[in-house]
């Protein structure tokens, strides 16, 4: 995938490009930043562990599989968000991905999230091998929910009460796209 600028409604300019091995910090201060900014990440501060090791390994394990992308959104040589396609390993599902995505608080509302799933979807559907890519989220993250049913995703069914945080539960809606 070749890099691309894209100019967001804040009036700056932020490059799009596939992850290097050598973003593999960056990349990882960016994510421990913004998990704990996110309430509708399902995954609580404590719980992210990995080590800049374990970072480089995830960000090689794109470069070698043909089904899978992982793009950075970088600013002033910093990360400031992600998505990532991580195609099904098995056989019988390698021709789908399931899509993860995030950015800093800051750069939310911007048009970011627009921009990568974009460019991820154009991705996908250049993609010899995939033919239909999918997420899950929570039906409460409307920013969310905007931006995937403006893409073009569908709604493919919802596991009730699926999140708990503290003593409350959350729904998750799994949404698919066929870009074959
Ligand atoms: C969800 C996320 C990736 C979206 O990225 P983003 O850069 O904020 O998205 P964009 O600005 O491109 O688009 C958001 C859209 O939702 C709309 N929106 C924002 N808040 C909204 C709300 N409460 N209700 C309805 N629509 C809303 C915006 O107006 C915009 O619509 P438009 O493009 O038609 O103007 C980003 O907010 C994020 O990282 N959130 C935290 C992590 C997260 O929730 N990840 C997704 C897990 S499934």
């Amino acid at each position: 995938m070749n890099p691309k600028e894209v100019t967001l409604k804040n009036g700056k300019t932020v490059l799009i490009r596939q992850a290097e091995v050598a973003d593999a910090q960056r990349l990882l201060d960016c994510v421990k930043k913004y998990i704990p900014q996110s309430e509708y990440i399902p995954k609580l501060e404590r719980e992210i562990v990995i080590t800049v090791e374990q970072e480089r390994e995830w960000i090689k394990s794109f470069l070698i599989h043909n089904n899978s992308l992982l793009l950075v959104a970088e600013y002033d040589n910093q990360v400031i968000g992600n998505i990532d396609l991580t195609g099904n390993r098995r056989k019988v599902m390698e021709h789908t991905a399931v899509i993860g995505m995030g950015m800093l608080k800051e750069w939310r509302n911007s048009g970011l999230g627009t921009a990568l799933l974009d460019t991820a979807i154009e991705w996908a559907r250049q993609n010899p091998v995939l033919e239909l890519i999918w997420l899950q989220v929570y039906t409460a993250n409307k920013a969310a929910l905007h931006l995937y049913r403006k893409m073009g995703f569908e709604e493919n069914g919802i596991m009730k009460s699926f999140f708990k945080h503290n003593n409350d539960y959350f729904d998750n809606l799994t949404m698919t796209m066929i870009v074959k």
